[in-house]
């Protein structure tokens, strides 16, 4: 199989792509990435040898079309996905989310082409701390940021793909991914870095919000369970009741990191911040017979912390930027 991994020099991008070249090595991958700030070709360089790699815009129909001919699927991870960008500035989240979509899509329809859409479980908006639901494919879509209002518009752009032009399409919605090469303006790298640079971590609002943290391991086996095996027109959510509050998540990493736990500040609140989401992944469970492999969130936590130590010099180019743009936003 030939399949194009657009967003592959992104976080969950270039894990998938080592995935599909350590597991699944008769596959032919090529990424497709605009190297955005939030893209490094530095990602890849362990595979550079085993894949094709192309520079260019998932929103270019020029670039896309002959790539999509040329392939038998593709796996849709390029995004703008970081909330607080897309509350600074949401313009470049509609072109990519919305229009990046669209075009993609309309090329896998010429082309008669496989795509796996790689979506968030922000589209379902945030549920109450104390709420017994989790999200399901039946939820109702409610969501509350330009960047999950976009990814929210991209799904549904490929579900009406699906049911208006019969193109083979999947999607996956998954909760918050943690692991290595994910960038420095996330929150669990953020605190990772900072408490490396002797600066306290910084907690949003009271640090109640409550995320459902999946190892991007574990995602990325899903996807590719998703992609080869799961029914086309269908939606998968993917999460392995991860569900930890931001505060408790600050304090094991301090821990971990040697500092008393109580090391950090409280700063002003994300505006519209989701309170709490989770996700029920019984579809991909039963259908497809995935489990994840990382259960422990301490452990997965620790091994990250050591990931960021050893490779600073992957990530020490962003740091001073990423931190002059929170520091415009007071947080
Ligand atoms: P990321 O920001 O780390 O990477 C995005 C990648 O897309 C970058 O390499 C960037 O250069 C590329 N890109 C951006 N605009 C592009 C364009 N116009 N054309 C081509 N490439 C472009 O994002 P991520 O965290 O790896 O997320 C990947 C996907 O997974 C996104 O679709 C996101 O919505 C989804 N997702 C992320 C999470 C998470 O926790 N990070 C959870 C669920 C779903
Ligand atoms: O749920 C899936 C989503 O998870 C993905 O679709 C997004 O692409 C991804 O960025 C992530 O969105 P969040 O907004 O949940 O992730 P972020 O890392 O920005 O923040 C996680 C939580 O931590 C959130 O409640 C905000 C909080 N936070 C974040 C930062 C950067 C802090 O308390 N302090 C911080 O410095």
């Amino acid at each position: 199989m030939h399949i194009v991994v657009t967003g592959g020099a992104g976080f969950i991008g270039a894990n998938f792509v080592h995935h599909v070249v350590r597991e699944h090595p008769g596959t032919q991958v090529t990424v497709l990435d605009a190297l955005t700030y939030a893209g490094d070709r530095r990602s890849l360089d362990p595979v550079a040898d085993k894949i094709t790699f192309v520079t260019g815009d998932v929103a270019d129909a020029a670039t896309v079309d002959p790539l999509v001919a040329a392939a038998d699927a593709v796996v849709h991870f390029a995004a703008e996905s970081h909330n607080d960008n897309s509350l600074a500035q949401p313009w470049p989240f509609v072109q990519t989310n919305v229009v990046g979509t669209y075009t993609l899509l309309e090329a896998v329809r010429k082309h008669g082409r496989r795509l796996h859409h790689v979506s968030t479980d922000e589209v379902y908006g945030d549920l109450e701390l104390d709420d017994p639901a989790k999200f399901t494919p039946e939820t109702a879509y409610n969501p509350s940021s330009p960047y999950s209002s976009t990814k929210a518009a991209s799904d549904m752009l490929v579900r009406a793909w699906v049911r208006s032009f019969g193109v083979a399409a999947t999607i996956s919605n998954c909760s918050n991914n943690y692991g290595p090469y994910q960038h420095v303006e996330k929150f669990i790298p953020r605190q990772v870095t900072n408490v490396i640079d002797g600066v306290r971590p910084k907690l949003y609002g009271t640090g109640a919000n409550v995320r459902d943290w999946i190892h991007v391991d574990d995602h990325n086996a899903a996807v590719w369970q998703v992609l080869t095996r799961g029914q086309v027109g269908q939606t998968y959510l993917i999460g392995a009741d991860g569900e930890v509050d931001n505060k408790t998540v600050v304090e094991t990493l301090l821990e971990l990191m040697g500092q008393p736990s109580d090391a950090y500040d409280l700063v002003s609140d994300r505006p519209g911040h989701d309170l709490r989401y989770a996700i029920d992944a019984t579809r991909l469970r039963d259908e497809l017979g995935w489990t994840p492999k990382y259960t422990s969130f301490r452990d997965g936590l620790a091994a990250t912390v050591d990931w960021y130590r050893a490779n600073e010099a992957w990530w020490r180019p962003q740091k001073n930027a990423t931190e002059a743009k929170y520091a415009t936003l007071g947080r």
